[in-house]
């Protein structure tokens, strides 16, 4: 039996939430040469159940490596590592049944050994081990002896281990358990991993130290100055004697010194201690000369704190890096530094594809340099407190984070928030969360937990954050679902934070006289598959409507893992696909980026959705928003083009007025000279790039852009403009391997329903139910021709072979996914050239960052994890396919009204049948869709299906294009 805690099983208690654990401190650096990091090779050995634990396994000398012991990485999760305990993905479900808190009879337990050296350097400090994290919980022993035990997976624990190290060689066992009656407020929609996936280390302490710092740096947005609190406290290992000073001073990151220092008597004695407060030293500045720190300017300082012994030596000292800023909800809005400001958000999960839950600093930075890259600011910590080093990253580099609890008890969501045995760890979870990263400038909101019904644990953990900090908002999501947006949850959030709302539930609730809270979406636009439709619908609400001010999309990346398959070959795994059951299979993969951050195409739309300056044609004039809050637009330099029938004709700069922050301006239109007469279609392209090179992106990568169409707009039938040299004879029909035929059937998105959760689908109705309309109707197997009136007419004339289709849809098949055709022509054919939207793929719900003009690229490949439908071009006026080779083209010209094209190498229904990329072959030819009317793709995986403007409607739907081939 696992020693001394054994008998006790702390790990099946809800209520005991630590033994000999030290109070939560922010995250203080260490001195020089005080801190020794454990991270590295540790052995583990895995046992099937904390009880199965012997204490031989925790005790004597670290053992050798051998079939028992298997080296590990640290930080790592050992589902990664070893055989014998895989990841487990499920959503709402826990993976075992319960009820809280009984656990599984299979509880996998992982006891971490390693030796250590305690430097000669050391002696007469304390000496403290870290454990970053550790999932679930854990036991701590150091040389045989019990040191302490801890809970949250997501929070550092750290233990006074002074009395049972020596100077030189020491071993340490980390009794890890994979489960606990704390699992059941762990459950986010993740994968259940097991191990120690942070730091760990030791670290030499003064014998008197300093304990902690917490920092307000407020802005006071008026006088321009900075409000400066400093709250030091400092612990004494022996008796509080007299005489100990802390000396406080703020300066730039240059070291150059703001305002003047404070040097202060650190109260020691007990004689009053009705009054005493603690050993605690308040330093404060009323007024610093200092810049401010948003997240478009992220200006850091640094305060330094000293401590000095009764003979005015320095004995400890320790440093917080601050930034100056104000957080308010006011007037129904969020604030900072008295200027609303857009939130431009993503929720981001701790992942990492081959090393799970333990993410390294270039990890987080790859991520956010992304981010920024995609003119995301924003983040929300989805779900859980991240590793300090993310927020000080995101401090640095400048982005405002949500800061959640590790609190989710989804499975059982409308009990444990009223249950008195998770009462404790409620609240100590969100406290110990506000202690570490209270001193962090880009912590602007803290959320007491995600998905947890709404009860009172949280109202207690509101308090007690509201009491510690009341300089940051709170939120809570479920707080406003359970008892309303306009007046429910107050005592819980300040801010209402729904998810998944729809546009009109959204407008409703800003446009309510009564509303008097900021409306920010927690999470919202479900980025599983083909998705993200309506983004910019979104984003039009939240501008024009005051009461809102964005959202947090779901989500940054899929959480895929790398494994390799009985085949040998590696792939990005989903739910189900280790042998976990129960699972939820594909949920886990919605992300705007692969798990290896390669982007989705939906991507660009954020990216223009979030774009700070923005262009509008007003008259003859552009009207230019910037819609910073801080900024100007210096650091950007706009250029314009001017496209005819889609391609550039003229360039040039565009001359730019100041443009304060969330102001905007209007500039004459560039004059571009002639080339814009008759009916060609004519529209100028502004593009912001950046000037200089910043940490996220090079010199004239391009941060924001938009279209304005200058008239000429195209009206049926186009006109043919570009004449075609007809190949020597040969007919289209002979270049074509199959049809134009019909067709109705687009491979199944992920929000058009769940094809591989088809219990989820059908039985319980969740997701999107057009796939399983289709299916019931056999769009997906049968003669389109038998479910809708079709006619069609081909006409060869000297430029071509002209299709004419008439396409009556019946009431009962309204809101089909596609009204088009399908053909095939080789395999030669492997370049597409196009005026339509691009240069990325779109649809009609999602292709406001897709400009019209013409464009060239190879043929996309599947970007999703589950194959789905991929590769549309709205808008198409013409598509070439080209043989690189040989020169020839195929060409498609629309004759009627714009078309939605497509070029992949699949079939729909090959990519219907496929359940992961990696089994999708190419076919030998390359597949055409032309669609007089696609569906959008809204997001109804989670949240609104498509909107009505982009479902197509029964009746009558026309089309013409014409197939000619060319050489050269
Ligand atoms: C939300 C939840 C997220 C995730 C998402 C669906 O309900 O907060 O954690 O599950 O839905 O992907
Ligand atoms: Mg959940």
């Amino acid at each position: 039996m696992i020693p001394v805690i054994g008998e006790l099983r702390p790990w099946l208690d809800p209520t005991q939430l630590e033994m000999h654990r030290l109070p939560m401190r922010s995250s203080l650096p260490a001195g020089d040469g005080l801190r020794r990091s454990l991270d590295g090779n540790w052995l583990l050995r895995l046992f099937d159940h904390p009880d199965l634990v012997p204490a031989g396994a925790v005790r004597g000398a670290t053992p050798e490596p051998n079939r028992q012991w298997q080296a590990v990485a640290v930080p790592g999760n050992w589902t990664l590592q070893v055989d014998g305990d895989a990841p487990h993905y499920t959503n709402v479900q826990m993976p075992f049944p319960g009820p809280p808190p009984v656990l599984p009879e299979r509880n996998p337990t992982g006891v971490y050994r390693r030796s250590f050296t305690v430097p000669h350097g050391w002696s007469g400090r304390r000496v403290v081990v870290h454990v970053g994290g550790a999932e679930s919980v854990h036991a701590v022993y150091v040389n045989d002896r019990f040191v302490g035990y801890g809970t949250d997976s997501r929070l550092p624990s750290e233990y006074d281990i002074t009395d049972v190290v020596q100077t030189g060689a020491n071993h340490i066992a980390v009794v890890v358990m994979r489960y606990s009656a704390h699992s059941y407020i762990e459950d986010q929609d993740q994968w259940w991993m097991a191990g120690l996936h942070r730091h760990v280390f030791i670290e030499a302490r003064a014998e008197v130290d300093v304990a902690d710092v917490a920092i307000v740096a407020d802005y006071d947005p008026a006088a321009r100055t900075g409000v400066l609190t400093a709250l030091t406290t400092v612990s004494f290992g022996t008796a509080p004697a007299p005489g100990y000073t802390v000396r406080t001073r703020v300066e730039t990151l240059g070291g150059r010194r703001v305002g003047v220092g404070a040097h202060q008597q650190v109260p020691h004695e007990h004689a009053a201690p009705y009054v005493f407060q603690g050993h605690r030293v308040v330093a404060s500045w009323p007024a610093l000369r200092v810049e401010p720190w948003s997240a478009e300017s992220p200006t850091l300082y640094r305060v330094v704190i000293e401590l000095l012994g009764p003979d005015d030596q320095v004995i400890d000292h320790t440093d917080q890096r601050i930034g100056f800023r104000r957080v308010e909800v006011r007037d129904r809005q969020l604030l900072v530094n008295d200027q609303p400001i857009w939130v431009f958000g993503v929720n981001r999960h701790d992942h990492h594809p081959d090393r799970g839950k333990a993410v390294t600093v270039d990890d987080m930075r790859a991520d956010l340099v992304a981010m920024r890259a995609h003119n995301i600011t924003a983040i929300r910590t989805s779900h859980y407190p991240n590793d300090p080093a993310f927020l000080d990253l995101c401090d640095e580099l400048g982005f405002y984070v949500v800061a959640e609890a590790n609190i989710e008890s989804h499975g059982y969501n409308d009990s444990l928030c009223n249950d008195a045995r998770y009462r404790a760890a409620w609240l100590d979870r969100g406290a110990r969360m506000v202690t570490r990263d209270r001193n962090h400038p880009s912590v602007i909101i803290w959320s007491l937990g995600n998905e947890s019904g709404y009860g009172v644990n949280h109202d207690a953990l509101a308090g007690w954050i509201r009491k510690a900090d009341p300089t940051r908002p709170v939120q809570y999501e479920d707080a406003t679902r359970v008892e309303g947006w306009l007046d429910g949850g107050r005592a819980a959030t300040d801010i209402v934070c729904p998810m998944y709302p729809s546009i009109a539930a959204i407008a409703e609730y800003a446009l309510n006289p009564l509303a008097d809270r900021p409306l920010i979406m927690c999470e919202y636009s479900h980025a599983m598959g083909n998705s993200n439709g309506s983004l910019a619908d979104y984003w039009h609400t939240i501008t024009t409507t005051p009461g809102l001010q964005g959202g947090f999309l779901w989500e940054w990346k899929d959480h895929t893992l790398r494994r390799r398959g009985p085949d040998g070959v590696s792939r990005l795994a989903y739910g189900g696909q280790f042998g976990d059951t129960p699972h939820d299979c594909n949920f886990v993969a919605d992300g705007m980026m692969s798990a290896d951050l390669e982007p989705r195409p939906a991507l660009r739309e954020v990216a223009w959705v979030y774009r700070p300056v923005t262009v509008t044609a007003v008259g003859d004039e552009l009207q230019i928003e910037n819609r910073q809050s801080f900024l100007g637009l210096g650091w950007l330099r706009a250029r314009w083009e001017h496209l005819v029938d889609g391609s550039p004709v003229a360039s040039g700069r565009l001359d730019l007025p100041d443009i304060a922050p969330r102001t905007s301006a209007r500039v004459p239109m560039p004059s571009f000279g002639a080339g814009c007469e008759g009916d060609s279609e004519r529209s100028l392209v502004v593009r912001w790039e950046l000037q200089r090179r910043a940490w996220w992106a090079p010199a004239g990568h391009v941060v924001a852009w938009d279209e304005v169409t200058l008239g000429g707009e195209r009206s049926a039938p186009v006109p043919v403009r570009v004449p075609v040299r007809v190949s020597g004879g040969e007919p289209i029909g002979m270049l074509l391997t199959s049809g134009p035929e019909l067709n109705l059937w687009r491979a199944a998105t992920d929000n058009d329903g769940f094809k591989l959760m088809p219990d989820l689908a059908v039985r319980l109705r969740i997701g999107g139910q057009a796939l399983r309309r289709w299916q019931e109707a056999g769009v997906d197997r049968l003669d389109p021709a038998d479910l809708v009136h079709h006619r069609s007419q081909v006409h060869d004339d000297e430029h071509g072979t002209t299709y004419r289709h008439v396409v009556e849809v019946p009431e009962d098949l309204a809101d089909l996914a596609r009204v088009g055709v399908m053909f095939t022509v080789s395999g030669r054919f492997d370049r597409m050239r196009w005026f339509g939207r691009g240069p990325h793929e779109n649809y009609p719900d999602r292709r406001s960052s897709a400009m019209l003009a013409v464009w060239e690229a190879d043929i996309d490949a599947c970007p999703y994890l589950i194959p789905q439908e991929f590769g549309l071009r709205t808008d198409c006026r013409w598509l070439e396919l080209i043989d690189r080779v040989s020169g020839q083209r195929v060409r498609v010209d629309a004759q009627s009204d714009a078309l939605h094209m497509s070029v992949t190498r699949h079939l729909p229904a090959d990519l219907f049948a496929a359940a992961h990329v990696d089994d999708l072959r190419s076919r030998d030819d390359v597949v055409v869709c032309i669609d007089v009317a696609h569906r959008g793709v809204g997001t109804a995986s989670c949240g609104p299906d498509v909107l009505e403007p982009y479902r197509i409607p029964a009746g009558r739907h026309e089309f013409a294009y014409r197939l000619s081939a060319s050489r050269g």
